[in-house]
């Protein structure tokens, strides 16, 4: 029998944990308009207030600015740095690993921004059928993820290397939908270097 092969996800966290303080520095305060693009198309979808779990909240930018909006949000990432990190902001947060990890909870809307791009094509089916239950019936999945084609380690910009997986539009879809959700949305914004696709879906009924 074929053994799948090694996920490169605890390299990836293992860079995190190391680089978390650089990581939080090269973070601005103001998010991208992208980000900011993202919460207001989300706000069309899911109107605050609602409950929300942020998977890979990182420095916690994006969970303070929907706070802000009104969602009520479980902040959590798999990295311990990242954790402590929030943490000693006085904020609570949870350890949460979504490949290894079982998810608590059912929330009006799943968010996990730059944060699938660092899982294979298999951890992502894996993972998209595994947040369907914490999802409710009338929630939201919104994910971004990089355009473009490949996967590989990427040492940009934190000379540590972590695993991207860069995505197309058909693929992306395809694979979203075969998981047991409805892709309502898949965007793609071209405006800096980098292209970003944002997904929002609901589970299919
Ligand atoms: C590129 S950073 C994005 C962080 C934040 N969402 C942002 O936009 O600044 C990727 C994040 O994914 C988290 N991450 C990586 N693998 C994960 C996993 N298996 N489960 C949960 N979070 C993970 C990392 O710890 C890190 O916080």
């Amino acid at each position: 029998m074929t053994r799948p092969p090694e996920s490169t996800n605890a390299a990836t966290l293992a860079a995190y944990d190391v680089a978390a303080g650089a990581y939080a520095e090269g973070t601005p305060a103001a998010p991208p308009d992208r980000v900011t693009s993202v919460f207001d198309l989300l706000a069309t979808h899911v109107r605050p207030p609602a409950t929300l779990l942020e998977i890979g909240s990182a420095t916690g930018r994006d969970a303070d600015l929907l706070e802000e909006r009104g969602y009520a949000v479980t902040r959590t990432d798999a990295a311990s740095s990242f954790v402590n990190l929030l943490r000693r902001r006085g904020l609570v947060a949870d350890r949460l690993n979504v490949l290894t990890d079982e998810v608590r909870g059912v929330y009006d809307v799943i968010y996990a921004n730059a944060v699938f791009l660092h899982f294979s094509r298999g951890e992502l089916v894996g993972v998209l059928a595994r947040m369907l239950p914490h999802v409710r019936a009338r929630g939201r999945l919104v994910f971004t993820v990089k355009g473009g084609t490949g996967e590989g380690l990427s040492t940009h910009p934190l000379d540590l290397p972590r695993h991207v997986t860069s995505w197309q539009e058909p693929a992306l879809r395809q694979l979203v939908s075969s998981t047991g959700w409805q892709v309502l949305e898949l965007t793609a914004d071209t405006s800096g270097d980098t292209e970003w696709l944002t997904v929002i879906a609901r589970p299919t009924v």
